[in-house]
């Protein structure tokens, strides 16, 4: 239908189809018609008052048969379809497989650089925001046709292995850390600390323990990696209590052997610079500060690591994107590197490397169980919530078949959707109380409208080929909660344009919303089996396009709750 408008328009108004398509809207409210047409950037060029031009183009569109009326309204020209017809074309549009899904990204590949907690300490809420923003957009890429690699760029390596390394030494012991895993590295890393303000003959010991694993030292190297084993295995336990996954782990320690080429192309290219023994790059032409690449002691660093990984993701999948998914106080460093990759002659940086940040996660008047003092595990929260959600259960609905497996989805579920909810770059605020709210802007408010959908159908016989008499969903909250199940496809665009997960997480609520007030309003197992039918196929769709757009933020749906 709406290529239909914009072709009416284009042919009345002889202006340019990407012109008109672009300026095409949707009303915010059903009495302003279906699409309108503002007409304010036309003034300019016609170089006349912005009504009198939709006044011109209306006329001139004139009668046309899917119209029932065409209405000036200001600047506005707005369209309002004959509804049946309307109907018609939307169930042709969206009761199909795959449903917003399209193939414009085919042959394209997308990185993304997500979670990547740092070894040795614990997964926190700021890792746990990158990780969910980071699978979701994975999904939505993939819903478009892309291919999406998966990328953990875990903290492996770097002077604090060093410390770490003459901590457990000194202080440290095989069992202890067998037993609390990161939770005793990380008091070995603390003590280091307090130790090496009084003594600072211990940081000499570290560097010299780091640069022995730099150099290969078999017993360094041992130590390290049953560090990096110790963490992994932790970090895997909150990947598989999410449910997600990645394609590589290949964390920092991965360039280690790629940095040297990385120092040598700057060099070649005359980007290197010496400052108090250190090399840098100048970036004071770009108004930033300069990008270390080799201390004094010759030991590299982050930025250099992460040269490195640009580079050797380029040349191994030939990415269109490259998104790196962390906190905003990165953003400095993410510009750095972007800019380094372009001076070294690569004019695809520019465009390609993105960094996608994120706000705060505050913890407001949640009790949270930690295991020390304010370090909130992200694996606690997502117990936690779990734990929760059985209450729940056990109170509202014991004879619930499965109810750990319905636990864990609302309760994971819940968490996800709190975070996905906002703008990326906006604070999270955390409460009990609001996350779980099932009858509030919840992801269990959305998985409980999908299971009523779900209840609805399984206590009917309904068969999804029957064919349906359009002029049937003729009532306003039936239409309108079609044409939200129809902005699916655009919403997972503008989500993957936006870099925005929030965007599919609105129009989830906005589904079950408008199926609520179709709900109550429509009687759906009625008599008449033409108008049941005819309401089914869109409790069936609100369904389908519930479960699809949760699946887009990593949530899956219980069939029953
Ligand atoms: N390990 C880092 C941190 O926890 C995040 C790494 C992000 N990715 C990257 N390529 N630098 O802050």
């Amino acid at each position: 239908m709406k290529e239909q408008i914009i072709d009416i328009i284009t042919k009345a108004s002889e202006l340019d189809r990407d012109l008109v398509a672009g300026l095409l809207e949707i009303p915010p409210k059903a009495d302003m018609g279906d699409y309108a047409f503002p007409c304010f950037q036309l003034a300019k060029t016609l170089r006349k008052a912005p009504p009198l031009i939709a006044a011109d183009i209306a006329e001139k569109i004139g009668d046309v048969d899917i119209l029932e009326k065409l209405e000036t309204k200001g600047a506005y020209i707005n369209f309002f379809i004959k509804k049946d017809m309307f109907v018609k074309s939307m169930l042709e549009t969206a009761d199909v497989d795959n449903f917003g899904s399209s193939d414009i990204g085919k042959g394209k590949t997308i990185c993304i650089d997500y979670s990547s907690p740092n070894v040795a300490k614990n997964f926190h809420v700021g890792h746990l925001r990158t990780t969910i923003i980071g699978n979701s957009l994975y999904k939505i890429y993939t819903k478009l046709g892309y291919k999406v690699e998966r990328i953990n760029h875990l903290g492996d390596w770097g002077t604090q292995f060093g410390k770490l390394i003459v901590a457990y030494k000194k202080w440290g012991n095989k069992e202890d850390v067998e037993r609390d895993g990161v939770a005793e590295l990380m008091r070995l890393y603390v003590k280091f600390h307090e130790e090496a303000d009084k003594d600072d003959a211990l940081n000499d010991e570290a560097r010299h323990w780091f640069s022995e694993m730099e150099q290969g030292n078999e017993e360094a190297l041992s130590i390290w990696q049953w560090f990096v084993d110790i963490s992994l295995k932790e970090y895997k336990g909150t990947y598989s209590l999410l449910g997600m996954d990645f394609d590589h782990f290949m964390g920092e320690s991965f360039y280690r052997d790629k940095t040297a080429d990385v120092v040598e192309r700057l060099n070649k290219a005359g980007l290197l610079k010496e400052s108090e023994g250190a090399k840098i790059v100048d970036l004071d032409e770009y108004n930033m500060a300069p990008c270390l690449i080799m201390k004094k002691d010759g030991s590299t660093i982050y930025a250099t690591r992460d040269l490195a990984a640009v580079l050797y993701r380029k040349e191994r999948w030939n990415f269109e994107k490259c998104l790196y998914v962390t906190g905003q106080e990165q953003k400095l460093h993410f510009a750095q590197v972007f800019k380094v990759i372009e001076l070294l002659g690569n004019g695809w940086a520019k465009d390609s490397l993105v960094h996608i940040p994120y706000g705060l996660v505050s913890l407001e008047g949640a009790k949270l169980s930690t295991r020390s003092g304010n370090i909130i595990y992200a694996e606690d929260i997502l117990k936690e919530a779990i734990a929760k959600v059985k209450d729940i259960i056990a109170e509202k609905n014991p004879d619930l078949k499965d109810k750990d497996e319905v636990a864990k989805i609302v309760g994971v579920g819940a968490i996800l959707f709190n975070d996905l909810y906002n703008q990326r770059i906006k604070d999270v605020s955390f409460k009990w109380d609001k996350v779980l709210n099932f009858d509030g802007e919840t992801g269990p408010y959305v998985q409980y409208t999908y299971c009523r959908c779900a209840s609805i159908l399984r206590n009917t016989s309904y068969d999804e080929n029957t064919q349906i008499e359009c002029s049937q969903i003729l009532d306003e909250p039936a239409i309108t909660l079609l044409k939200e199940i129809n902005r699916f496809p655009q919403v997972v665009k503008d989500a993957a344009e936006k870099y925005e997960p929030s965007v599919v997480a609105r129009f989830s609520m906005d589904v079950a919303q408008s199926f609520s007030r179709f709900y109550n309003a429509d009687k759906v197992l009625v008599e008449d089996e033409q108008l049941r039918n005819a309401r089914l196929k869109l409790v069936s769709m609100t369904k389908r396009t519930l479960k699809d757009s949760l699946a887009l933020l990593g949530i899956d749906c219980p069939e029953q709750m």
